[in-house]
């Protein structure tokens, strides 16, 4: 099973992965945890570049394609693998951000974003996707917060320094495309404490479980 977390900056997301592979774990599930871009050694590399403040001459395509270079990579040596080994991927992030940061607020066609995941990527879609929604000034606030008090690292800002219109877009992105696959997302109120949220989750998770077993 591949099921993968989407969201505006400060959404939560990666807190959340934890807790949801506490839960599948103990459900008998064998989990890989993963993130994009730098789930790999080599997507490291190109995640620095991609999130380093000081590349906002980054030209959208170079980015559309650097992304789509690390998920090459990220699912040969990693994703791919793990889906044939019978293991649950829980990945932070992937293709739909593609769709919402550089189709919805770059301004990039989105149907050559699509063309592209079907070249490099064969069309790999998750089979859910939890969208953590929140109030922009909310996430970009919270964001700030962590990167201030050395939570998160200074290196990766490039997203959290793009103007609210931009973020606004990202937000409405991921919900028209929630709206369009509401079989596949599931969309969490992300302004609620931790606690909560993991616990919307792991409901819903209890519930596609057994749809699974069954
Ligand atoms: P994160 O690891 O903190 O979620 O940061 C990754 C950043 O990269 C985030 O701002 C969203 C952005 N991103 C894209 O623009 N396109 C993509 O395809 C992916 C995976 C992430």
């Amino acid at each position: 099973m591949f099921i993968t977390l989407e969201g505006i900056e400060g959404a939560g997301k990666t807190t959340q992965v934890g807790g949801m592979v506490e839960f599948l774990t103990e459900k008998g599930h064998d989990c890989l945890i993963t993130r994009e871009p730098g789930g790999t050694e080599i997507g490291k590399r190109i995640r620095s570049i991609l999130l380093d403040p000081k590349n906002i001459d980054l030209d959208p395509f170079a980015e559309l394609l650097l992304y789509n270079a690390d998920r090459a990579q990220h699912l040969k040596t990693l994703i791919e693998p793990a889906l044939k080994a019978g293991k649950t991927v829980i990945c932070d992030r992937y293709f739909d951000a593609t769709v919402v940061y550089q189709g919805y607020a770059r301004g990039l066609d989105i149907e050559k974003i699509y063309r592209l995941h079907k070249l490099i990527c064969n069309n790999l879609m998750p089979e859910i996707t939890f969208l953590l929604d929140l109030p922009v000034k909310t996430g970009i606030k919270r964001a700030w917060q962590q990167i201030d008090n050395g939570a998160r690292t200074k290196l990766e800002t490039r997203f959290e320094e793009e103007e609210l219109n931009f973020h606004e877009k990202v937000r409405a992105g991921y919900l028209a495309l929630a709206k369009k696959e509401s079989k596949r997302f599931i969309i969490i109120d992300a302004t609620l404490d931790k606690a909560k949220v993991a616990e919307k989750i792991f409901k819903r998770l209890a519930t596609i479980d057994l749809q699974i077993i069954k």
